[in-house]
């Protein structure tokens, strides 16, 4: 049985699909069977994963209105352990359309109660309203994720979704929990953002996740090009920051077990895996590949800190056995981007102002 989270806040823009998208990526990353579920008619998680929109032939759309069955919605394998059920903006009339319907709030929870065996995750994007389509994303799932913009007016709209769960958890889905309250876009650089978090946590207290996401300009490019961002810009600070949020999601003991608890093995499967995806590139004739792209380092050049010495480049990429050829290494030291975030802080300077764009 999956584990169904939905991911809501009716204010649009709050980073609810950015962190749909890339937590059901980072989970996949770890060999997570995950299932990403579109139900914003807007379809920018189904874009946000490089899923072409126009030519879906069914969707959730048609899901919810029992023309087709789950199965033939979801597009498997998007991302290795990451299928997609998609939409598009068909869906806009399902609002409408369900509203004559039999049993109209539960039509997700029956769908995904065919498909859920497959999966040991399940998010749910939804769109920024508390209607219908957010009605089913809250009854299909066990717990609710919301994501909370560091801005002004940052709590507002919140009581109404927290009613309303509170009458879902009453009515239709006596477990429903909230899972989480994660903090997105913040500026730590503004008064205003030290003084939203403090707000939130005073509101929600032990819900919020201490992993909190910065603004980020990586994170806003990243679904142009169909990609999350582990896959988009694996150093980038937006990148770490989701990655530390879905160690939260899932426990840090779980993900040891996964992935193994030396930093030194996901970093080196998170490069193969970017690898994988520009010897594919290559493959379709594209030349994104960028000399300094092509730098990486085997993880048996990292010491335990997660620091290493060398930086040897990949000067050719095997595509069938992703064979990694290196040469010899620059100098220099590379480390992983825990590793060295801890190292600046240590030495007090001014890195994140420096080096990373908010
Ligand atoms: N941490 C971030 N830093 C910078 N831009 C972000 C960040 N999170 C989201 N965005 C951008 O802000 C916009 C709204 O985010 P999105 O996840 O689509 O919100 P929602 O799904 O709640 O409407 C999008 O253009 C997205 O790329
Ligand atoms: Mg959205």
């Amino acid at each position: 049985m999956a584990k169904i989270i939905s991911v809501c806040n009716q204010k649009g823009g709050t980073g609810k699909t950015t962190t749909s998208v890339n937590l059901a990526y980072a989970l996949a990353s770890y060999g997570i069977k995950v299932l990403l579920v579109d139900m914003d008619p807007q379809g920018n998680s189904t874009s946000g994963v490089g899923v072409n929109k126009i030519a879906l032939e069914n969707t959730v759309y048609e899901v919810l209105l029992g023309k087709a069955n789950p199965e033939q919605s979801i597009v498997k394998d998007v991302f290795p352990c990451l299928d997609l059920m998609p939409c598009n903006i068909n869906l806009t009339g399902a609002e409408i359309e369900l509203v004559g319907i039999l049993s109209r709030e539960t039509r997700l929870r029956k769908a995904l109660e065919k498909v859920e065996k497959e999966y040991d995750y399940i998010f749910v994007d939804s769109p920024p309203s508390l209607g219908l389509l957010t009605l089913n994303a809250l009854v299909a799932c066990n717990s609710v994720l919301i994501p909370i913009q560091c801005e002004f007016y940052a709590l507002e709209g919140v009581s109404q979704l927290l009613n309303t769960i509170n009458l879902i958890r009453d009515n239709l889905n006596p477990k429903l929990e909230v899972e989480g309250v994660v903090l997105t876009m913040a500026d730590f650089r503004t008064n205003l953002t030290h003084e939203v978090i403090d707000e939130i946590n005073g509101y929600f207290s032990n819900k919020v996740y201490s992993s909190v996401i910065p603004r980020n300009v990586k994170l806003s490019e990243a679904p142009s090009f169909g990609k999350p961002i582990m896959l988009y810009d694996p150093h980038c600070i937006g990148a770490e920051k989701y990655k530390e949020l879905s160690i939260e999601l899932i426990g840090p003991e779980k993900y040891a077990d996964l992935v193994g608890a030396d930093p030194r093995e996901n970093t080196h499967a998170i490069i193969k895996q970017e690898i994988g995806t520009f010897a594919e590139d290559r493959e379709k004739g594209l030349d994104v590949v960028s000399d300094e792209d092509k730098k990486i380092v085997d993880k048996n050049d990292f010491n335990s800190d997660g620091v290493a010495d060398a930086w040897p480049t990949v000067s050719e990429v095997d595509s069938t056995t992703e064979d990694l050829h290196l040469e010899e290494g620059d100098s220099g030291t590379w480390m992983t981007g825990e590793a060295s975030i801890k190292q600046e802080v240590e030495e007090g300077s001014s890195y994140l102002e420096d080096n990373r764009d908010f």
